[in-house]
This record gives C-alpha cells, structure tokens and sequence, in this order.
C-alpha cells in the first residue's frame, strides 16, 4: 500500500537500515552508555552548537512530555496553538503525564506569533492561574507550514522578555530547514530557541526521537525524567546508530528535501485541477485541500489518506522520503479523474 495519509506510513530509509545492522555486532553496554550513543550525542552538538545536550527516546510524543516534564514545575503550563499535535494528537499525555496545563491559542496557519502568546500572558503572577512557561512551537507545523528563522528569533524574544523558554516541536524540523536552505542550528540555537523535540521517525528512522537541550542551566533532572518517563532505551545503540545514518552526512537534509519537493509537485498538479482549492502554502511536506463533495471518497477507493477536518471537509496528503514522482502524478491523476467523475464537482 502506498498512499498520501502520513510520512508514517513510510518505510525505513535502506541506510538507516544498514547502520542498524552494522550496529548489531558483539555486545555493547546498555542504556546509552555505549560507543554508537557518544557518537550521536556528537553530531548533535555538531548540528545543534556546542551547548546542545541530547536524551534519545522512543517516539515523538515521549520527547514532548519529557521537554515539559523537565522544562515546567507543578503549577507551570505550555503555550501552544490549538492545532498543534500535543494537543490535539497525544492522547492527553501533556497533561497526564507531564502535569502541564497546555494553554491553546487560535491560530489560522498553525503558527503562533508574539501578539498570540500575548493573549495567554494575561494571568501572569496570579495565584489562580495557570502559569505560563513555555511557547511551543511545531517546525514545520502541522498544517505544513513553517515558521521563518526571523519569525522564531521574535518568538524566542518575547518568550524570553516574560521570563518564558521557547520549546521547538521538531518532529518535522529537517522538512523545515530544508524548505528554507538552512541548518538545523539556524532555525533553533542561532534564533534563541531552548529546547527542540527532535524527530527522526518521520524521516526515514526505524524508531527514534531526540530531547535536545540548548540553553544551560535549564532541565534539571532530565535524566532522571526520562528513566521515570520509560524513554531510556536499553539497548540504546539500536536508536543512537539510526542518528548517526540520519546526521552524520546528508541523509536528513537529502530525505526532508526529497519528501517537501513531492509535496510541491503535489500541490502544483493538484492546483491545476478544476474544482480542487489548496487551504494552505506548501512550506514542508504536507498538502492540504478542499475537494468537491464525494472527490475524497472516491479517491479512497485507490490511496490512503485523512480527512483533516471533519467540518470542512479539508484533506491531509503527506509525502515521505520514499515517495515517487510517479506516485504524485498518479494521484493527482486519480483527483483529476474523480472531479471529472463525481456530479457534485461538475
Ligand atoms: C508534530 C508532531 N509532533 C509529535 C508527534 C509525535 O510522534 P509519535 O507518534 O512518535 O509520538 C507527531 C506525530 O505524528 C507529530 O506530527
């Protein structure tokens, strides 16, 4: 099955594959104390600037909780959009597990801005409220779009100027700086970010996130945190080696690029179709579209893919490091079919 639903759907890069295999020789020490690990949290600070401290764990929404775990005290919360994925798609966990209030804000691009943040800022120092944090930000969003490395300094800014951290939702960090021609430091350290969930499985890994720290003094007990969170791997050179694929030469870059220029040849056929409107600017991976009435079901009836919103009808097409050219034409091949098809597009 090939479709447009999630760059989870996706299988695993063949290098990342091999460096799996490669890493499965002898016996190597347990739960990050091995050679494959060092390596990882190298090319971390490689990428990320000398200050970076890194916590491999097992998927996107353990980074998360373990940044607010780590990052907030009983009382604090998280500024968030409304649409981001730990509010929307973590099954509550923010809140259950990490005992943060995720305080949500409207957005229509998914992005947060300073005058955003500001309208949960008005409680601030009153002992009823909910104290505000941390402003986290998804890079790319949810919704495909990405924030500028301006747009972040200026959030990172007034984070700051009240006393807040910036936290960067990265599961899709490498589809955004590879959409602005940038490095990784150049849209989180270099623009005042502190702490960045970085993502790896939606870019071709098996199986691994990242908590990467970037500003010192901040995350007491993070270590500790991420044991008590039951995100400290065993055998962690299976994830550390999959990092070291990803980072040590180009693969992240190559694959996100690969993956956000199917998203435009997507988006550029699809446009062309009669009846067929594109809800947002393709900035990463991901397309999003208001078809005619029956166009999505009958499209189902050969690929894969989500409504995205129910009330709308909008859709979510996602293109992955393996996606073909020829995929993309064939499904925009399928649209095209089923508006000329269905009688509500007519
Ligand atoms: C923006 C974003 N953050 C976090 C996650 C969480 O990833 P996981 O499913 O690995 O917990 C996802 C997964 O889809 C995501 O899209």
């Amino acid at each position: 099955m090939k479709g447009f639903a999630s760059d989870n759907y996706a299988g695993v890069h063949p290098e990342v594959l091999t460096a799996i295999a490669e890493a499965n020789v002898d016996h190597a020490v347990a739960y990050g104390e091995d050679d494959w690990t060092a390596r990882a949290e190298g090319l971390f600070r490689d990428h990320f600037g000398p200050t970076a401290r890194t916590w491999l764990v097992f998927n996107g929404t353990g980074a998360n909780v373990l940044a607010y775990r780590a990052l907030c005290r009983g009382w604090e919360g998280v500024i968030c959009a409304e649409t981001a994925h730990v509010n929307v798609d973590e099954g509550g966990a923010p809140e259950a597990m990490a005992g943060v209030k995720l305080l949500t804000v409207p957005t229509s691009d998914g992005k947060l801005t300073p005058e955003l943040v500001d309208l949960r800022l008005d409680r601030v120092g009153d002992e009823h409220a909910v104290q505000p944090r941390v402003v986290s930000v998804t890079q790319s969003t949810e919704l495909g779009t990405r924030y500028t490395p301006d747009e972040l300094r200026a959030l990172a800014d007034h984070a700051h100027a009240h006393g807040l951290l910036l936290h960067v939702d990265g599961s899709r960090l490498a589809n955004a700086a590879a959409g602005l021609g940038v490095s990784l430091a150049a849209t989180t350290t270099d623009v005042g970010v502190d702490a960045v969930s970085f993502g790896g499985t939606k870019n071709g890994l098996l199986g691994g996130e990242a908590l990467v720290l970037l500003t010192d003094g901040i995350g007491e007990g993070t270590a500790f945190l991420r044991k008590q969170h039951m995100q400290l791997a065993s055998k962690g050179r299976f994830i550390a080696a999959q990092f070291v694929a990803l980072l040590e030469g180009d693969l992240w870059r190559r694959s996100a690029a690969h993956a956000n220029a199917m998203a435009t040849r997507l988006g550029e056929r699809v446009a062309a179709i009669d009846g067929v409107t594109l809800t947002q600017e393709i900035q990463a991976n991901a397309v999003f579209a208001l078809l005619p009435a029956g166009v999505a079901d009958a499209v189902r009836e050969e690929f894969r893919f989500y409504t995205w919103n129910e009330a709308t009808g909008e859709v979510r097409w996602m293109c992955a490091f393996d996606t073909t050219e020829d995929e993309v034409d064939a499904f925009a091949a399928a649209v095209e079919a089923a508006c000329a098809r269905v009688p509500a597009a007519r």
